[in-house]
């Protein structure tokens, strides 16, 4: 794929997709994070004497016009962002775009209303994409976290204009081409969350491509079920037993070894601050639930990561929106990012609550790269095309 420093941009009109998919309540921008990420772009192509054009889709309106999922919303966060002014066009295509976008001056910033009010951007109808791309001159896709959507404003305008990746989707690009594509070795995969059945093709994926893989949340839980180890009342999905042994047996056969939680924090009740115990794993009691991993799993998961050059992190290690079962996934998270900070580790995470995970340990910062995205991070750890990706040749 092409970049912007291969595109003659001087005095063209460029189709710029973001995504400002931001998390808002009543109005108000919540987690300005994708906003401040696309600002480099916007300003690398004014720079270069670009007139810009933002396209972006907002929530998931189905093809009608949602007032509330109005990308107006989203622009006085934008121009704050930015520092400058930001036209908005109440549609994405027809006389509205087309009138904001004359009356701007090359260096003004244009934001085109919701793509998805329309029916045919999830479709990825050629006559949109063909409305948008007649907009401007060049397309420029900065929204990795949409990539894994085949639409009318990530792919299908690709296909019709000169096309080339934005700041942001390099950035991510060449993290996650660090991370797995062509690591430094050896490389562990932290892999969370509560169900195995959300992440098999990831599992599938990882254990043929790295040396460690820890498995943590409480998907662990199945792989102990599995394995015959007792976890009481633990969310665990026993139906998955078979497929989480075949998961075991492929990463024996593929030189990965898997990491398990060898001590667990267990609770009767899951709630915040609700009595728990920590405990050996084969050891949970029959009425309680494991919640965490315990200090002695942290330990082996820290030696594990120094003894790694390359690490990838999708998922908590517990309950970590519950305190205090949060600390396996603080302390390892810690662990990483001093590791990163020393010069030992290349570190990259994604994922909704990978990312909130990280920030609230404090450790986020320190992290080699923080992904943008959730379902795109996920969908290319599971060694997946990204359609939008794919469309910019
Ligand atoms: C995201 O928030 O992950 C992206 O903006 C994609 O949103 P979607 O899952 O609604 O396609």
């Amino acid at each position: 794929w092409k970049t912007i420093d291969d595109m003659g941009l001087a005095g063209k009109t460029v189709l710029t997709r973001v995504d400002i998919n931001v998390p808002m309540e009543n109005g108000v921008v919540t987690d300005g994070t994708r906003i401040e990420k696309i600002v480099p772009t916007v300003e690398d192509l004014i720079a270069r004497g670009a007139k810009v054009v933002l396209l972006a889709h907002y929530d998931r309106p189905k093809g009608k016009v949602v007032p509330e999922m109005s990308l107006s919303h989203v622009k006085a966060a934008l121009e704050a962002a930015l520092g400058r002014k930001v036209v908005f066009a109440e549609d994405c295509v027809g006389d509205a775009a087309k009138a904001a976008i004359s009356a701007a001056s090359q260096g003004d910033v244009v934001l085109l209303e919701n793509t998805r009010f329309h029916a045919g951007e999830e479709k990825n109808d050629p006559k949109l994409a063909a409305e948008m791309a007649a907009l401007g001159d060049v397309f420029v896709n900065d929204a990795f976290s949409a990539a894994h959507r085949a639409h009318a404003s990530t792919a299908g305008i690709a296909a019709l204009l000169p096309s080339a990746a934005g700041r942001l989707m390099e950035a991510e690009l060449k993290a996650l081409e660090a991370a797995l594509g062509n690591p430094v070795r050896p490389v562990v995969a932290v892999v969370g969350g509560a169900k195995v059945s959300t992440k098999l093709e990831l599992l599938g994926n990882l254990v043929g491509k790295v040396d460690h893989l820890v498995i943590g949340g409480g998907m662990a839980n199945t792989f102990l079920v599995a394995q015959g180890v007792e976890v009481g009342k633990s969310l665990a999905e026993r139906d998955m037993a078979a497929t989480a042994l075949e998961i075991l047996g492929k990463a024996k056969a593929s030189g990965c070894t898997i990491h398990l939680p060898v001590d667990v924090v267990v609770a009767r009740e899951f709630k915040a601050n609700a009595a728990h115990d920590t405990v050996p794993v084969a050891a949970c009691p029959a009425d309680a639930m494991i919640l965490d991993a315990g200090p002695k799993t942290v330990a082996e998961l820290t030696k594990v990561f120094e003894g790694c050059r390359t690490l990838i992190w999708n998922g908590p290690l517990g309950a970590f929106e519950l305190e205090p079962f949060n600390a396996a996934t603080n302390a390892a998270a810690r662990a990483a990012a001093s590791l990163t900070k020393a010069g030992n580790l290349v570190s990259v995470a994604g994922g909704g609550d990978t990312v909130a995970a990280l920030n609230q340990a404090g450790a986020a910062k320190d992290f080699t790269f923080i992904s943008t995205a959730g379902g795109a991070f996920l969908e290319w750890m599971e060694g997946k095309t990204l359609p939008g990706v794919a469309a910019l040749g």
